[in-house]
């Protein structure tokens, strides 16, 4: 059993997982997700850190944890497979056991504390991981050389998924890594998900990020929540043409129907883009 103290490599980390984990045990069908590794990652901890989740799903921070978790990865899946694409990234991998490539080969990179964790918990709880583990720190590392040495073909198109990762840099990094990533195959997809500046966010998006900063915003602090404008800017000055939606858009009315209990709320915005080619994304090629 591990312990679920303090010295975790990313409490976030493992949070998301949980939220990830809880989804298909405490909310209603239609599920967004169904991360089964998730939860025997979790169980690998004494408490669970899925116990949380399980003991009070409606919890407003848990709940809207739960929310962003599963509807970002289900954002992201869609992309994937609509894309086709054999190349995989994913960036600030941490635990993640959602996303996946139908087919081709996946390449995860996250900080080497991280990955080394990563693979002893996923041994520990029998998951197969076929991924390229490719130490980087996002914040200044250089991304396409290590890539590029772990075997990515950057002459063919790639997509990119990075989640949960973009508050943890800050615009100036996040900008970098932007352009870094602008130097992938045309045709190469980027998708991530960046949280909304206080003044653009509603009630409950406030309160639900004043309720994870007190959690673990002094090991994991947030650094950069761009608004719609400033996000474009960025993506636009690094070469990438982006749709721009509000998690709170993207989702169905079934699903928001069956699960009242996951809030409705203004904070998160999904992010799909494209490198090198002409125009704008159309709704009809992103998710929902
Ligand atoms: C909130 S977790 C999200 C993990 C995963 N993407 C998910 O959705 O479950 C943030 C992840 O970003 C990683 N991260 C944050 N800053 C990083 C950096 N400078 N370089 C590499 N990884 C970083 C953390 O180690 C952690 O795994």
């Amino acid at each position: 059993m591990k312990e679920l103290n303090d010295s975790l490599p990313s409490a976030t980390a493992l949070f998301s997982a949980a939220a990830r984990a809880a989804h298909v045990l405490v909310d209603n069908p239609p599920h967004l997700i169904r991360d089964t590794d998730a939860i025997a990652v979790c169980e690998l901890f004494e408490p669970s850190p899925l116990a949380f989740q399980l003991a009070f799903p409606s919890a407003p921070v848990l709940a809207a944890a739960r929310a962003s978790a599963v509807i970002r990865s289900w954002f992201a899946q869609s992309i994937i497979a609509q894309t086709g694409l054999d190349q995989l990234v994913v960036l600030g991998a941490g635990l993640d056991t959602s996303i996946a490539a139908p087919s081709g080969q996946t390449w995860v990179v996250d900080t080497a504390a991280v990955l080394a964790w990563r693979a002893e918990l996923f041994g520990l709880a029998a998951i197969h991981d076929t991924a390229h583990q490719v130490p980087v720190d996002l914040a200044s590392g250089d991304l396409s050389a290590a890539l590029t040495d772990a075997g990515l073909d950057i002459t063919r198109p790639a997509v990119v998924v990075a989640l949960g990762l973009s508050m943890y840099l800050t615009g100036a990094q996040f900008q970098a890594l932007l352009k870094r990533l602008a130097v992938l195959a045309p045709g190469s997809v980027l998708v991530f998900d960046a949280l909304a500046p206080e003044a653009d966010a509603d009630e409950a998006g406030r309160a639900y990020a004043a309720a994870v900063t007190a959690q673990a915003g002094g090991r994991e602090p947030w650094r950069w929540r761009p608004n719609g404008e400033a996000l474009s800017q960025a993506l636009a000055h690094a070469g990438w043409n982006a749709d721009i939606r509000a998690e709170a858009e993207v989702v169905s009315s079934d699903f928001r129907r069956a699960n009242p209990q996951l809030p409705v709320m203004r904070l998160v915005q999904l992010i799909h883009a494209r490198t090198g080619v002409a125009g704008t994304l159309n709704a009809d090629e992103s998710a929902g």
